[in-house]
């Protein structure tokens, strides 16, 4: 009875977060422009192992998963986004912190510093939707590096919000870096995903 409660709490969590998004449901491929490729790219994402919905308690992160996939078949660098603050606490008390968070527009400081970030042309920035856009640490990381004048390519894994405001966000944080459409990939989708990763950069020109 305790856990069919705890399920339900989670399903109404879920629900609740994919209605307050911005349900942008345009997935996979949808007005996607080919891009030259040119000078060095860079993956920067931010992942959360440990408990979550749909997929249980997993060791390697649904978007680490996706930028994992960029890497391999692109030859991009990765700075992964660490918190420097503790994510790991059951799935249910994660929403409430990420909630609060959210709400509080809280920039959590990271952990690691990006070297040289002035190298790269492209780069593609990715990470869960939580509450309707990245993670608040994706955000400390847009106030720290400034990409303006690249090209930036935006992802996102997520339980039913699909692209939800990222793109936007990214465009906010960075007027004046060219910003392609999103792409956006269930987080259950990823492990079996890869084709559909592989489509989208080729359809990019990568
Ligand atoms: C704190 C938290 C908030 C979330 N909020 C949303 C949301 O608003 N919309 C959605 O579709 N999925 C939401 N999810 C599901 C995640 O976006 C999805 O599981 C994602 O693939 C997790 O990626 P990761 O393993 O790389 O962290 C949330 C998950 C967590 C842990």
């Amino acid at each position: 009875m305790k856990r069919l409660k705890s399920c339900l709490a989670a399903l109404v969590a879920l629900l609740t977060m994919s209605c307050t998004a911005n349900a942008n449901q345009s997935s996979t491929n949808q007005n996607e422009t080919n891009m030259d490729k040119q000078g060095k790219t860079l993956v920067v994402f931010f992942s959360h192992a440990g408990e979550n919905y749909s997929v249980g308690n997993i060791k390697v992160g649904n978007t680490k998963i996706v930028a994992d996939y960029i890497s391999e078949m692109t030859g991009a660098d990765q700075f992964e986004i660490v918190a420097d603050k503790d994510y790991d606490m059951p799935y249910m008390q994660l929403i409430e912190v990420a909630k609060q968070e959210t709400h509080d527009g809280e920039l959590p400081p990271m952990v690691d510093k990006l070297e040289n970030v002035d190298q790269y042309d492209t780069v593609f920035i990715g990470g869960p939707v939580w509450w309707g856009t990245y993670p608040q640490v994706m955000f400390t990381f847009f106030r720290d590096y400034d990409l303006n004048g690249k090209t930036i390519i935006p992802f996102t894994t997520h339980e039913g919000s699909g692209l939800a405001s990222c793109v936007e966000d990214v465009k906010t944080a960075y007027p004046n870096a060219d910003v392609k459409p999103g792409f956006a990939i269930y987080g259950h989708d990823v492990r079996s995903g890869r084709s559909k990763v592989e489509k989208w950069l080729k359809g990019l020109g990568f």
